[in-house]
């Protein structure tokens, strides 16, 4: 398989060795405007495969050309927060370059799967689906693993334990109205309820929901990468190899949790061509709620881009 990421800032270059690490496919074609910079990063990861261990071949370019018949575009072009900045203030800027962005791979690539990674992710996969004219399960978007990976490390912190024994699920947008299941969350089987006190777990919801915030503001320029290209390169894995197991993602829903026409983080169930299937968890009333309202704030904003770009044109 081959698999092409636009943009090679930290988020896309970050991903890229993530994934040549994995060894997921054969091919990866890191592609900037600053030509200098996509090949550059392309020629230091792919100079780390005899001892990382990988056999995939890691290119880059500042000409779309190279992404020619790729199985999946990464985009990850855009801007990133600055401290103070919500995700939505990007929207505007964002959906211009993710709109070149998208519209110059598929040209290469008509049957690629689209995950995408620019921010605010909701609403630029909503544009990106709208331009491309691509069937819905082909435009997915990341970030439900992220929040996710963040909320499972903040309760490991407060319990002491291993991330990788809690269990957790973040749906819904990736702002601040994303929703931390703690209904779906436990810890070696236990429901986190029961390990810890309902303030406590309130302050690691607001940890999580305002995660990258807090590097953002630590960073003080640009935004979180590590754990951004930790999951995208799982999405990944979940479509060149599926496994029939949901994780959280953004799709495009059209009913499922009483949601329509709105990208929104949910579970879902991915494979070669993109999305298989979005599983409907018997979520509690709170969060349902949570859920439709985050997903309530993701149309907003779409459609809220949409009025801007149609009185500029
Ligand atoms: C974050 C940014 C990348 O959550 O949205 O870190």
């Amino acid at each position: 398989m081959k698999i092409s990421i636009i943009g090679a800032g930290n988020v896309g270059a970050t991903t890229a060795k993530t994934i040549a690490n994995r060894n997921l496919v054969s091919e990866i074609a890191l592609v900037d405007i600053d030509e200098g910079v996509a090949r550059g990063k392309a020629l230091d990861i792919a100079q780390s495969a005899s001892l990382a261990g990988f056999d995939t071949r890691v290119i880059g370019s500042a000409d779309y050309a190279e992404t020619a018949e790729s199985d999946i575009v990464i985009v990850t072009a855009g801007m990133a927060r600055k401290p103070g900045m919500s995700r939505n203030d990007l929207a505007h800027c964002n959906a211009k370059i993710v709109t070149a962005a998208v519209t110059a791979a598929v040209e290469r690539s008509p049957d690629c799967v689209i995950v995408m990674v620019t921010n605010p992710l909701d609403v630029m996969a909503h544009v990106a689906l709208s331009e491309t004219g691509f069937p819905k399960k082909r435009v997915i978007g990341m970030a439900g693993l992220l929040d996710t990976s963040r909320f499972r490390y903040f309760i490991a912190r407060e319990l002491n334990v291993s991330p990788r024994e809690v269990d957790a699920l973040v749906l819904g947008g990736h702002g601040d109205l994303m929703v931390p299941c703690v209904s779906q969350t436990s810890v070696g089987g236990k429901p986190l309820r029961e390990l810890l006190p309902g303030e406590t777990i309130d302050a690691l919801v607001k940890r999580t929901r305002d995660g990258g915030a807090e590097i953002v503001n630590l960073l003080k320029t640009g935004s979180a990468y590590y754990a951004p290209g930790e999951s995208i390169a799982e999405m990944i894995g979940a479509i060149v190899v599926p496994n029939g197991k949901p994780i959280p993602c953004t799709a495009y829903l059209e009913g499922e949790y009483g949601i329509r026409q709105a990208y929104c983080g949910v579970p879902c169930v991915l494979e070669r061509r993109g999305l298989s299937r979005i599983v409907e968890l018997p979520l509690d009333e709170p969060d349902i709620k949570a859920l439709r309202l985050s997903a309530a704030m993701v149309t907003e904003q779409y459609e809220s881009l949409l009025k801007t770009r149609d009185r500029e044109s």
